[in-house]
């Protein structure tokens, strides 16, 4: 068990915020690469695979959170909704990065892309899935949505699996990058059957699960 000091409830929003902006660094440097024209090859790919990229390491890091209390006892629950959201706007960054940067807003031909590029319709349909999830993401629709709202953000299993997808399709040799992220999206989701039966093992070799409010 990780036995991490405790961090002092006086400083919990504060380390939210400071969440919020250390992960919109990447962003706001890469942007400022490609607009003074340090981004190597051509910026706005490479700019468009930044952002998808991070998308992808706040997926993974939100759904890393609750395995790692269970398997740890470290308590990280707090930061869950900033890493989430964090994957929200890097999505819709990438994703308005395709349209305005790549595309020139050429809606035909975005359209044509969704409908035929397999890999842009899997993309489309994991973000359209985040938007929801992103928009009851407040403590009122927790309150109004009760026990549906676990079950409507249960949903981000299923576009992280399309993320690492997406990611995998868009290349065209899966190396060992695509499939590092595919591995550690399989084993998140693996968890979740895994689970209950873990916290069981777990309480039945020491008691209560103990967590540290790390
Ligand atoms: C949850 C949603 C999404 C995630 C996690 C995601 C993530 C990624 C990742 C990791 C890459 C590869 C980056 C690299 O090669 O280093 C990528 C590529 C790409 N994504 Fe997404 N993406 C998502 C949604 C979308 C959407 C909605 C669109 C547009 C409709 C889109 C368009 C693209 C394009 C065009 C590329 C490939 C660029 C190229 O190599 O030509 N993605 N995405």
């Amino acid at each position: 068990m990780v036995n991490l000091p405790a961090l002092p409830h006086k400083y919990h929003t504060a380390s939210i915020w400071l969440l919020y902006t250390a992960g919109l660094l990447p962003a706001a440097y890469g942007f400022w690469l490609g607009a003074t024209g340090m981004l190597p090859g051509n910026p706005v790919k490479e700019f468009e695979h930044l952002l998808g990229i991070w998308a992808l390491r706040f997926l993974i890091a939100t759904l890393a959170i609750t395995p790692i209390r269970d398997m740890f006892g470290v308590n990280w629950i707090r930061y869950r909704r900033a890493l989430g959201l964090l994957a929200f706007w890097y999505v819709l960054m990438h994703f308005l990065t395709y349209m305005v940067l790549d595309q020139y807003l050429n809606f035909s031909a975005i359209l044509v892309d969704i409908a035929k590029r397999p890999f842009i319709t899997i993309g489309m349909a994991a973000f359209t899935m985040l938007i929801p999830l992103a928009l009851t993401s407040n403590n009122w629709s927790i309150r109004r949505l009760g026990p549906r709202w676990g079950k409507l953000h249960r949903l981000v299993y299923v576009i992280a699996a399309a993320g690492a997808l997406h990611f995998a399709m868009s290349v065209k040799v899966v190396g060992l990058e695509p499939w590092t992220y595919i591995t550690l999206v399989a084993l998140l989701l693996l968890w979740r059957p895994i689970r209950p039966h873990f916290n069981r093992w777990k309480r039945g070799s020491n008691g209560r699960p103990q967590f540290n409010r790390a």
